[in-house]
């Protein structure tokens, strides 16, 4: 071996060598990132009034021509398990707040308006590599306790045969309400950055969602 093809093949060495160190940083660091979703209180909104749209679109009702008020954005989600395997075929079930912060539920105490064109309420299910996605409107922040009030927040239920049932809520980066929430702020940062959606496009608004679920 000449000593410049020996230099080569000792290079050629050291880089597997970084690689394969490399390699097991990134699975520790994948381990860290498929720390199973943290739930959070189902709430006293969970819709009980029957209605038959539960579409991805939350924008508009089946059979009205109107469009619900408030910022639309879209959610691109996906469900994982904690190996980071996708999860197909969980049924995603999802309600919310309207723009002004009212949901349509008989015992929602807030005086704001409701939206007669927001549907508030979506099944939908994971398909190929665990992908969800729905189009909805920015909830509003409403107050909950003395001068607590909610930030925009949507609350999950994600359920598959074979894995532990999660009930969940989703916060959106960027809102100061985060901040000074008792539920969000009871958790660590590490379950924080796990309940946290990423803006990942302006035009139009769209978050990244990533539910992570336990085997059984
Ligand atoms: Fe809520």
């Amino acid at each position: 071996m000449s000593d410049s093809s020996r230099r080569t093949f000792i290079k050629a060495g050291m880089v597997g060598g970084f690689a394969a160190a490399f390699s097991k940083l990134t699975r520790a660091a994948d381990a860290t990132v498929h720390l199973p979703t943290p739930s959070e209180i189902e709430g006293p909104f969970y819709p009980i009034t029957p209605q038959k749209d539960k579409d991805f679109d939350m924008t508009q009702i089946e059979g009205k021509s109107g469009v619900a008020r408030g910022r639309k954005i879209t959610i691109e989600g996906r469900v994982l398990d904690t190996d980071g395997q996708p999860v197909e075929d969980a049924t995603v079930d999802l309600w919310q707040a309207n723009a002004a912060g009212r949901y349509r539920h008989p015992h929602d105490p807030n005086p704001a308006p409701l939206d007669p064109n927001f549907q508030g309420w979506a099944i939908v299910q994971s398909g190929r590599q665990g992908r969800f996605h729905f189009k909805t409107v920015l909830p509003g922040a409403y107050p909950a306790s003395g001068n607590w009030m909610r930030p925009p927040h949507i609350h999950f239920r994600v359920s598959k045969r074979g894995y532990l049932e999660l009930v969940t809520q989703m916060y959106f980066e960027e809102q100061e309400l985060n901040e000074s929430d008792l539920l969000l702020m009871r958790k660590s940062e590490m379950e924080r950055q796990g309940m946290v959606a990423r803006r990942i496009k302006d035009e139009p608004e769209t978050y990244r969602y990533t539910i992570v679920l336990q085997k059984l």
